[in-house]
């Protein structure tokens, strides 16, 4: 219960947790440690002082026994006077004061009354032959000085070695950044400049990821080459087949042809899904005009797409891979147009993320299908599509493959405004 709670004040950074741990045993130690010593050094040397002046005093007194005043008391600079001490004061806080009145009581014969009123004075009474006298002489000869030299120093001192322990901390904790940002923006599909340095774990971590990095890469990579060259070696005898039917004077010819056609758009959509979102570089763009373009492309071709709100509060540019998201969005769009009548494309950008939504009026897809809908080669429903020419089902595996390589992800629901399926392209910026 406690932990949790004290969980709740931690704070989150490395940088602070490091800080606490460093400091938190360093401060309480010397602060224990001094204020223990310290503590043991005013009151031995309270002691000192106090059993000093006693043995003055008590010369004092033998004085005044003998010759009615006290010849000493003016040189050692003690006030004498005869009488009795009304009232015995001590501040609540003058804990010196009690080892002062310890010693004296224990040092000196016949002591009636010690009186603290002020941290200036101090005066003692006591039981002589010739009647009570009061004894009364500077607070400050039985009072150790504060140590304030010691604390200055120690808190000076203190705060060097802090900024001094905090500048190197953060220099073992760079790397640890460095690292996590390489990984964030491999996440997003960037591949930056990165070098592993620091303490040999971080270093060891940092080794580790460069090679995930390159196994995905490489592997990213032959994904591709496979499939773009298996569709690549089959385009070519396919058009000689293509070529040859149309030579052939024969009344099956169509059918085969249309057959061919097929094959070929089959072949495109394999080669676009292979090259997927891995194909362009990133770079930094204006999400508006990107689908602005898409959008006008797409109207030239028939569709009957229009382009919706543009919202959001953010502003600025976003790192895309152009050729993917355009990828994604038209085969979004041609889905709506497929299965649905109308699609609307809208834009949100907020300062943390861009949302390219494709909304149409069609049947949607039941929540339970939506998960099957996502995976490749995925076709829900077949007696519902049949008229609508048979897809491939990669347009929405391509769609989530680019959202993802760009650290986001692709969410289906349903359209509140047309009554289709609504997809999002979610990415953080
Ligand atoms: N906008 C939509 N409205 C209704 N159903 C959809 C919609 N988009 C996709 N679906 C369903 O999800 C399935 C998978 O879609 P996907 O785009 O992956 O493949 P496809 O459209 O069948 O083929 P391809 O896009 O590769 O030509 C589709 O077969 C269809 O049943
Ligand atoms: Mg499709």
């Amino acid at each position: 219960m406690f932990f949790g709670w004290l969980k709740h004040y931690m704070p989150r950074s490395l940088y602070g947790r490091a800080a606490l741990i460093l400091i938190v045993p360093i401060v309480g130690l010397q602060l224990i440690v001094s204020i223990i010593f310290i503590q043991r050094h005013f009151d031995d040397v309270t002691t000192q002082m106090t059993r000093s002046m006693a043995i003055e005093l008590r010369l004092v007194l033998a004085q005044y026994d003998t010759a009615g005043v006290s010849e000493l008391a003016a040189p050692l600079k003690i006030e004498l006077a005869a009488g009795e001490i009304i009232e015995e004061r001590r501040r609540w806080y003058d804990f010196s004061g009690l080892i002062v009145r310890r010693e004296l009581f224990g040092m000196l014969d016949g002591v009636q009354a010690i009186d603290l009123p002020d941290g200036r004075v101090l005066r003692v009474e006591v039981d002589t032959e010739r009647g009570p006298v009061v004894l009364s002489f500077d607070r400050l000869r039985v009072s150790a000085s504060n140590p304030h030299q010691l604390l200055v120093y120690m808190i000076g001192f203190g705060v060097l070695m802090t900024m001094i322990a905090y500048i190197y901390l953060r220099n073992q904790l760079r790397p640890i950044k460095r690292l996590a940002r390489a990984a964030a923006a491999f996440g997003r599909g960037q591949v930056n400049d990165f070098r592993p340095s620091g303490a040999i774990e971080v270093r060891a971590a940092g080794h580790a990821f460069l090679d995930m990095r390159n196994r995905i890469e490489r592997q990213i990579e032959q994904r591709t080459l496979m499939l773009s060259g298996v569709s690549h070696d089959l385009r070519t005898p396919l058009t000689r087949m293509k070529l040859g039917l149309s030579l052939l004077e024969d009344e099956d010819r169509e059918p085969l042809e249309r057959d061919v056609t097929e094959m070929q758009r089959l072949l495109d959509e394999f080669l676009s899904f292979a090259k997927g979102a891995s194909e362009g570089e990133a770079e930094a763009c204006d999400p508006f005009e990107l689908v602005r373009a898409i959008v006008e492309d797409c109207e030239r071709v028939g569709q009957d797409v229009t382009l919706g709100a543009l919202e959001g509060e953010g502003s600025g540019l976003v790192t895309l891979r152009r050729i993917g998201v355009r990828r994604a969005v038209e085969n979004l769009v041609g889905n709506a147009v497929r299965y649905g009548n109308k699609a609307v494309v809208s834009v949100a950008l907020t300062e943390r993320a861009l949302r390219i939504r494709v909304e149409d009026d069609g049947p949607g897809i039941a929540v339970d299908d939506r998960e099957e809908a996502l995976k490749p080669f995925a076709r829900l429903d077949a007696a519902r599509n049949q008229n609508k020419g048979s897809g491939v089902g990669l347009g929405l595996s391509i769609a989530m493959d680019v959202a993802r390589a760009h650290g986001g992800i692709l969410r289906l629901s349903e359209s509140t405004d047309l009554g289709g399926l609504r997809a999002d392209i979610v990415i953080g910026r």
